[in-house]
C-alpha cells in the first residue's frame, strides 16, 4: 500500500388530560449554527488515489460480514470522477441491504482489486470531486463540487470513490453555500421521503391534521418540521421508555421543532384515546386525513382508527418487523386508503422533483427553519481501524438511540 501524501487543505460541516401526559409545542429554537470544518485531502503519488472502503461479500448480519478493505483508484479521466466522502449516514435500509432484505441491490464488483466480487455498503452520503476527467468537466462538474448519490446501491461508506455523472447529483454552489457535510450527506432520503409523503397523497391545507409514529426517526423529525412551515397539525407518536425522564426530554425536544402532539405508542394503545384526539382536533371538526407509518404491529393499527372517513395511510418503513394488520371495517365503512411509499422508486421517475425538493428542504436549513436530526459523529480517519467502524455500525442495530450515526471523514 503507498503511503499517503497529504495536498494543502481545502475548505470543506394544547389542554390535556393529565393520564395521557400529552405535551404541545413550544416555539421553533433559534437557527443550528453553520461551522465549516477545514478538512484535508490526501493524493498519493502519480495520481492513484488510497481508499478504503466498508465492504461485504456475503449478505448476513452486518458485524459478522462487514470488513475494511484497502485499494486505489487510478487517475480520473473522460466519463471518470474521483470522490473523496465527506459525510456517509448509517440508515436503518443500509443495514436492510447487507442483510440481504432490502429490494434494491449494491453493487457487487471485482474492480476494488479483489478475486471474488464485494459491494461497498451505504447509501446516502456526499462527496466532494478532487479529480475529474474532460468529459465530466464538459458536463458542468470542477474540482471542488459536492455531490450526493444519485439512487441507491452505489456505496457510500467508503473515503473515496470512482464514479460517473450518472452516479451523482451535483449540489449547486448556491444551493450548498452555509451547508455543513453532515446536512448535506442526510438530505437525500429521509427530508425527501417526509416532504413527498406530505405532499403527494392527499391535498393537506393550513390547520389539517397528521398523524405519524416513528416521530424522532430522521424522517419523522423532517415530517415535523416541514409540517409546521405548511401550517399542518401533527400527532406524533415515540416509542415509550423505562426511563420517564428521557421520555419526557424527547417529547420536549419534538415539541420544540414544531411537534403539536407527543404521546407515546402506550398512551395511543390507551382507553379515552379517541376522546383525546378529539379534543386536540377542535372536537374531530379537524379531521386527521393522514398517517405515516414507519413501525406497524398493533401501534400503527391503533393510529389506523384515529383517522376520518377517506383518510389515506402511508406505510413506508417497517420499525417493528410486525405485519400491519387493518380491520375490514376501516375500509368499507371508513374507505381509509391504504399506501406504500419508498422514496428511492419515487426519485427514478421524478429526477428533476428530487432535485428540486432537495434544494426546498437545502433552503429552509440556510434561513434557519430545518433542525438537523440529532446525530452520533463518527469519526473515519485514514487510521481508523476496521473494528473500531464496525462496532459502531453493530450500536446501530440497538434502540432507543440518541442519534443517527454518520460516519464523518477526516484526514483520508
Ligand atoms: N420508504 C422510504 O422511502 C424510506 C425512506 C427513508 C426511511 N425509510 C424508513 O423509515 C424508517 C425510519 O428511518 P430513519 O432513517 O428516519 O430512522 P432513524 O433516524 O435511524 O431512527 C430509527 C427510528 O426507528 C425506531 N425504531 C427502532 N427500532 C424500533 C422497533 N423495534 N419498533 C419500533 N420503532 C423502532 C426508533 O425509535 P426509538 O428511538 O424508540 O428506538 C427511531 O424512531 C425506517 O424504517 C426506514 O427504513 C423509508
Amino acid at each position: 500500500m503507498a503511503s499517503k501524501i497529504l495536498s494543502p487543505a481545502s475548505t470543506l460541516s394544547r389542554p390535556v388530560r393529565a393520564s395521557l401526559q400529552c405535551l404541545r409545542r413550544q416555539p421553533i429554537y433559534p437557527p443550528t449554527p453553520v461551522q465549516h470544518q477545514p478538512q484535508r485531502r490526501s493524493i498519493s503519488a502519480y495520481g492513484y488515489e488510497q481508499a478504503k472502503a466498508l465492504t461485504f461479500t456475503d449478505y448476513g448480519d452486518p458485524p459478522s460480514v462487514l470488513s475494511l478493505h484497502s485499494h486505489s483508484i487510478s487517475p480520473a479521466h473522460g466519463n471518470l470522477m474521483t470522490l473523496r466522502f465527506l459525510a456517509s449516514p448509517i440508515n436503518p435500509a443500509d443495514i436492510n441491504q447487507i442483510q440481504g432484505v432490502y429490494p434494491s441491490k449494491p453493487r457487487f464488483t471485482t474492480s476494488l482489486s479483489t478475486a471474488s466480487p464485494i459491494a461497498v455498503a451505504g447509501n446516502e452520503g456526499v462527496a466532494e470531486i478532487i479529480a475529474l476527467g474532460d468529459k465530466v468537466k464538459s458536463e458542468g462538474f470542477k474540482r471542488g463540487d459536492w455531490v450526493v448519490m444519485n439512487g441507491p446501491g452505489f456505496g457510500t461508506w467508503r473515503t473515496h470513490a470512482s464514479a460517473t455523472t450518472a452516479d451523482v447529483v451535483k449540489l449547486e454552489d448556491s444551493a450548498r453555500e452555509g451547508i455543513t457535510p453532515i446536512q448535506a450527506g442526510t438530505i437525500s432520503i429521509n427530508p425527501c421521503t417526509a416532504y413527498r409523503m406530505l405532499k403527494d397523497f392527499v391535498d393537506l391545507k393550513e390547520g389539517d391534521w397528521f398523524i405519524q409514529n416513528g416521530a424522532n426517526s430522521g424522517v419523522g423529525r423532517a415530517a415535523i418540521q416541514l409540517g409546521k412551515q405548511w401550517g399542518l397539525k401533527s400527532i406524533n407518536v415515540i416509542r415509550a421508555r423505562d426511563d420517564k425522564a428521557k421520555e419526557e426530554q424527547l417529547k420536549q425536544d419534538l415539541l420544540s421543532i414544531g411537534a403539536d402532539v407527543v404521546i407515546t405508542d402506550t398512551e395511543l394503545q390507551s382507553q379515552g384515546i379517541r376522546d383525546q384526539a378529539k379534543e386536540w382536533t377542535s372536537g374531530g371538526r379537524s379531521p386527521i386525513l393522514l398517517a405515516l407509518n414507519c413501525v406497524n404491529g398493533k401501534a400503527a393499527t391503533a393510529m389506523a382508527k384515529l383517522l376520518s372517513s377517506d383518510a389515506h395511510f402511508v406505510t413506508y418503513g417497517a420499525m417493528s418487523k410486525q405485519p400491519l394488520t387493518i380491520p375490514a371495517s376501516m375500509l368499507i365503512f371508513k374507505d381509509v386508503h391504504f399506501h406504500g411509499f419508498w422514496v428511492s422508486k419515487w426519485a427514478e421517475k421524478h429526477p428533476e422533483a428530487k432535485k428540486s425538493t432537495v434544494e426546498d428542504v437545502l433552503g429552509l436549513i440556510k434561513k434557519g427553519k430545518f433542525r438537523d436530526t440529532p446525530v452520533e459523529e463518527i469519526a473515519w480517519e485514514w487510521e481508523t481501524k476496521g473494528e473500531d467502524l464496525i462496532g459502531k455500525v453493530k450500536d446501530t442495530l440497538e434502540g432507543y438511540r440518541e442519534g443517527k450515526g454518520v460516519f464523518v471523514f477526516g484526514k483520508t
